[in-house]
């Protein structure tokens, strides 16, 4: 590897680079595979990839690095790649995913090129990874996503609900305007009564799914109680749950994303988890305030979901801690049930907890 080709005639005016050092520093994982796919060797970047020590990738197959669902067709790739080998370049539009020593799926591009030695044909690939800027991508798409989402909702709601009640409004108004039956005008004053009534409930309702009125009613920590006693009614789920008073500390803009990533996160517990058991903690710590729901449950790949193009949901949560500067995290493995942490920075003035807190 060190003493590469490509010297210039200007050899002798500048220090020749060390071809080793650039396979060292290389900001995209290098790995190199020889006829068999065996790897030979492998750089700094592509141990941090893919969590195994250089010791550990050299000498082993390079399906170890493959998802299982992909591993059975990739030798013959591989040895069709070696027979007719074509220099592929990065981004030629291949979303490959890789496998991490963790388990935890990557998504990566990977440019391949062979190289005859005098051992045989070898297989430089380069490895990129791919998950950031699928993660911005997704923000944007997801974002925009939400707001569609909603509106579509609110339009259908005011359309069945409240257009609906109106519109039966002013057609007894008309009646009324014509009629001298006193008789006749009671029970039309009636019926409007009920109808304009129905309608400011619906108008309650829906301003009530946009905001939950409770969190500006009774703050945050009741809101998220009778939510919870709400949502968990009919549910057979052991709850656990503390709550410390973070009211003073959070905005109203940041206490809604606490609720809302509550509200998400345990909704995806009870419906998709299939646990026994529920664990939801507000806690203010030194300048931040920490959510997390864990369940027991049968756990997920959140970020193959993200990949396959995710829930609303997760991505909602996503975004919505994103919009007040904080951040959420998932954590899951099949079988060891789910976290979804949100981490939400205090502003300056409130950030030290005071001295004595609660339990
Ligand atoms: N706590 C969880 N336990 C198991 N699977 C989950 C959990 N949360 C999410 N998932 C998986 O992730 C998927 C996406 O979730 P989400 O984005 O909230 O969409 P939705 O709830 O509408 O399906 C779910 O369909 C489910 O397969
Ligand atoms: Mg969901």
């Amino acid at each position: 590897m060190s003493e590469g080709p490509g010297r210039t005639e200007r050899e002798g005016e500048l220090p020749a680079v060390s071809y080793q050092a650039v396979f060292e520093a290389s900001p995209d994982g290098i790995i190199i595979v020889d006829e068999e796919g065996i790897i030979r060797d492998a750089n700094p970047r592509s141990e941090e990839l893919f969590g195994y020590s250089r010791d550990e990738l050299v000498g082993s197959l390079v399906e170890r690095l493959v998802p299982p669902e992909d591993r059975e067709d990739h030798p013959a790739k591989r040895e069709e790649f070696t027979r007719h080998p074509r220099i592929r370049g990065m981004g030629a539009g291949l979303d490959l995913r890789a496998i991490r020593k963790d388990g935890r799926r990557i998504p990566v591009e990977i440019g391949l090129r062979p190289v005859d030695t005098e051992e045989g044909r070898f297989v430089i690939a380069a490895i990129r990874d791919t998950s950031e800027r699928k993660r911005l991508r997704r923000l944007g798409v997801g974002y925009l996503q939400i707001i569609e989402e909603e509106r579509r909702r609110i339009a259908r709601e005011l359309h069945d609900d409240i257009a609906q009640c109106l519109a039966a409004l002013l057609i007894r108004l008309r009646v009324l305007s014509r009629s001298d039956d006193p008789d006749t005008r009671d029970r039309l004053l009636a019926q409007m009564h009920d109808e304009l009534t129905s309608a400011v409930e619906g108008v309650r309702r829906i301003s009530r799914g946009l905001r939950p009125p409770a969190l500006e009613d009774v703050g945050v920590e009741a809101a998220i109680r009778s939510h919870l006693r709400a949502f968990l009614q009919e549910s057979p789920l052991k709850l656990e749950l503390h709550i410390d008073p973070v009211e003073e500390v959070l905005p109203p803009d940041q206490q809604l994303v606490v609720y809302r990533v509550i509200q998400e996160a345990v909704s995806n517990a009870v419906r998709h988890a299939r646990a026994t058991g529920i664990e939801v903690e507000v806690r203010r710590v030194p300048h931040q305030v920490v959510v997390t729901v864990t369940d027991d449950g049968v756990g997920f790949d959140p970020e193959g979901t993200f990949l396959d193009g995710a829930g609303l949901g997760l991505v909602g949560m996503e975004e919505r801690a994103r919009l007040v500067g904080g951040t959420l995290q998932i954590t899951s493995r099949p079988d060891r049930g789910t976290e979804v942490t949100l981490h939400i920075p205090l502003a300056g003035k409130h950030s030290p907890v005071p001295g004595a807190s609660h339990g």
